[in-house]
């Protein structure tokens, strides 16, 4: 059995960790992190997690846990990540962070994006970028994964297949997002709660979005060359899904089916990468609780538009489930284990 810790058990991906990862026949859980509710159990917060009866949530006291797991989930606010996520390293311990600490691979960049400095350029070298369906091989040698963020999962996903084959031009990509509103955490502000987001649809971060450079980073090592991007994400009345719509001119004049094709080609093995029939397009609802990333292809030729509509659930594609795929792919385990078996959320 291999022994997991979730630190940053109490938040909606570590929930999520433990909703998934109580399917798997390969994992033990044996330590869960909570600040704030250190001395409660996982059923107080959580109900439904009541395969987690006898788990107490404890701070996060490194020394204190690192001897009590092989792996460790850190889902934790950015910058919260960075210390932890080195030490266990350090002490040759396997790290999923799901936090942005580790993503961006320049630490000026990450300074500048998220107003606080890298202490770890070291083992931020280390990192890898844990999208699978991109770098599954780097990820099935590494010691410490940076699980992707919600947004750039999608985006990365919808416009690979183009940028590889050459059939956009890259500095036409317009990137559009809408979320629900766990994609902002537990702890989130007040503009995220019931009453704000409820009968609302509104842009945020609009030309300044954290998921900005980490999309750009990831198109453009896939281009060969710098690739800029704009991206606006929107807030929409609903707990969980993303539905991302990527815009980019074509480089020259192809038909949708011939795209249609190379997308299929591109993803035909993938095991959580879908797409979906011509002329058919995705819904977050028929995602929601899997791990799938599902996409609906099409070209508007009145004006030699490539669309790429992306549907994820942000908890699961975008965060946990992706985790725990990035974990079977790091251990050898099959990498659908645990993940097969969640079809729609209870
Ligand atoms: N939500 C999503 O859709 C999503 C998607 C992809 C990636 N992520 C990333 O995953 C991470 C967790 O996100 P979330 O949505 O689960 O957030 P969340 O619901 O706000 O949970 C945050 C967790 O971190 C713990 N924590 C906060 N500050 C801490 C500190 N200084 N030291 C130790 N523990 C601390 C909290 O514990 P307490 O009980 O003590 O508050 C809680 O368990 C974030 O980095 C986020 O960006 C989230």
């Amino acid at each position: 059995m291999l022994r997991v810790a979730i630190c940053g058990g109490s938040g909606y991906a570590g929930a999520e960790l433990l909703r998934i990862l109580a399917a798997h026949p390969k994992v033990k859980i044996t330590v869960a992190t909570s600040e704030k509710s250190a001395g409660k159990r996982v059923t107080d917060l959580f109900p439904y997690l009541h395969r987690y009866e006898n788990l107490v949530y404890e701070p996060l006291d490194r020394e204190k846990i690192i001897s009590r797991a092989d792996l460790f989930f850190m889902a934790l606010p950015h910058a919260a990540s960075q210390v932890a996520v080195d030490f266990f390293v350090s002490q040759g311990k396997k790290v999923i962070d799901l936090s942005a600490d580790y993503r961006l691979r320049e630490p000026r960049i990450y300074e500048e994006w998220y107003k606080v400095p890298h202490m770890f350029p070291g083992t931020l070298k280390k990192a890898v970028y844990g999208l699978p369906e991109l770098h599954r091989k780097k990820i099935a040698k590494a010691s410490l994964v940076a699980n992707p963020g919600c947004y750039p999962t999608g985006a990365i996903i919808g416009l690979t297949p183009a940028i590889k084959n050459g059939l956009i031009k890259l500095n036409s990509i317009v990137i559009d997002s809408k979320s629900g509103a766990s994609g902002a955490g537990r702890q989130s502000e007040v503009s995220f709660s019931y009453c704000e987001v409820n009968e609302g649809f509104k842009a945020y971060s609009v030309a300044s979005h954290r998921h900005t450079p980490e999309i750009e980073q990831e198109l453009s090592a896939v281009a060969g060359k710098g690739v800029r991007v704009n991206f606006t994400p929107h807030l929409v009345p609903m707990d969980r899904g993303i539905l991302t719509t990527v815009y980019a001119q074509l480089a020259k004049s192809m038909e949708g089916k011939g795209i249609h094709e190379i997308y299929r080609t591109a993803y035909g093995k993938e095991p959580f990468t879908r797409v979906l029939e011509m002329g058919k397009f995705p819904n977050v609802k028929n995602v929601r609780g899997t791990n799938l990333c599902e996409l609906g292809v099409a070209v508007n030729k009145r004006t030699g538009t490539l669309i790429v509509i992306a549907a994820i659930d942000n908890l699961v594609k975008g965060a946990s489930g992706q985790a725990v795929h990035n974990m079977n792919i790091m251990m050898g385990f099959d990498e659908k284990e645990a993940l097969n078996a969640i079809a729609l959320f209870p």
